[in-house]
């Protein structure tokens, strides 16, 4: 029995994604990117939900208010958003080469919950700037928190450059290339994060064939030779 908030599995073929946009911008290109990603996620058949910071407001983490009132309503909120996931695809804006602040301050709130609900998430982490670097060195610091607790950042990170040209009028990246490297990205980290989610009922269902009897007797002997 593992420290998980995600012990039930959900019905073969399920997954549920929740997209979270860390700027609270009006026109934020994280947030169109967010768009991109959950319309992506749902072309492929599987569902979304997204959420903005703007709607899980926490105070700076507290230890003196976490004792008197534990958790603020917004890192709840997001906690149970969280368990109720499969996978967490985050799009976040670099600030000074990092994560944002009130990014990392709602994930130091809500790794104080027992179960931790990062711990086994299947997690992708994309980014959106004007800059050059499109937010990369970000991704690569908010990966340090997120994998401490244990969540498994998918490798692959997406990173848009020039966010501020980058979008075509019908909200996709428009340099064809780069869109379908995006489309790649995501479709890859869906197929880790379903077989991760679906791959304990597989499992248990191979262990149950192997012990039929009566008409699936021969064949257990087959494959066992
Ligand atoms: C405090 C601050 C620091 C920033 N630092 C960086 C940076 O290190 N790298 C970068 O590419 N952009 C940086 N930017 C520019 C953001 O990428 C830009 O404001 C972007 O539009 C923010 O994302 P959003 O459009 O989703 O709100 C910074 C912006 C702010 C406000």
């Amino acid at each position: 029995m593992t420290d998980s908030a995600r012990s039930d599995h959900p019905e073969p073929g399920a997954l549920d994604v929740l997209v979270l946009c860390a700027s609270r911008r009006t026109g934020s290109f994280n947030a169109r990117l967010a768009e991109l990603a959950a319309a992506t996620i749902e072309a492929a058949g599987r569902t979304t939900r997204q959420v903005n910071v703007r709607e899980l407001d926490v105070p700076s983490y507290d230890g003196d208010s976490e004792k008197s009132g534990g958790l603020p309503p917004g890192a709840e909120a997001f906690a149970e958003l969280l368990r109720r996931a499969h996978a967490l695809v985050i799009t976040s804006p670099e600030y000074n080469a990092s994560m944002p602040g009130l990014l990392k301050n709602l994930i130091d709130w809500v790794s104080r919950l027992r179960p931790q609900p990062f711990n086994e998430l299947q997690t992708l982490l994309m980014s959106a700037s004007p800059s050059m670097s499109g937010g990369n060195r970000g991704l690569w610091s908010l990966r340090i928190p997120l994998e401490h607790l244990g969540a498994r950042v998918y490798p692959d990170m997406f990173s848009l450059a020039q966010a501020h040209t980058a979008f075509g009028a019908d909200g996709r990246i428009a340099d064809a290339t780069l869109q379908a490297r995006f489309e790649t990205n995501i479709q890859n980290f869906i197929a880790l994060a379903e077989a991760a989610t679906h791959y304990p009922c597989a499992k248990k269902a191979w262990v149950e064939f192997l012990g039929e009897r009566g008409e699936f007797a021969g064949v257990n002997e087959q494959v066992s030779r």
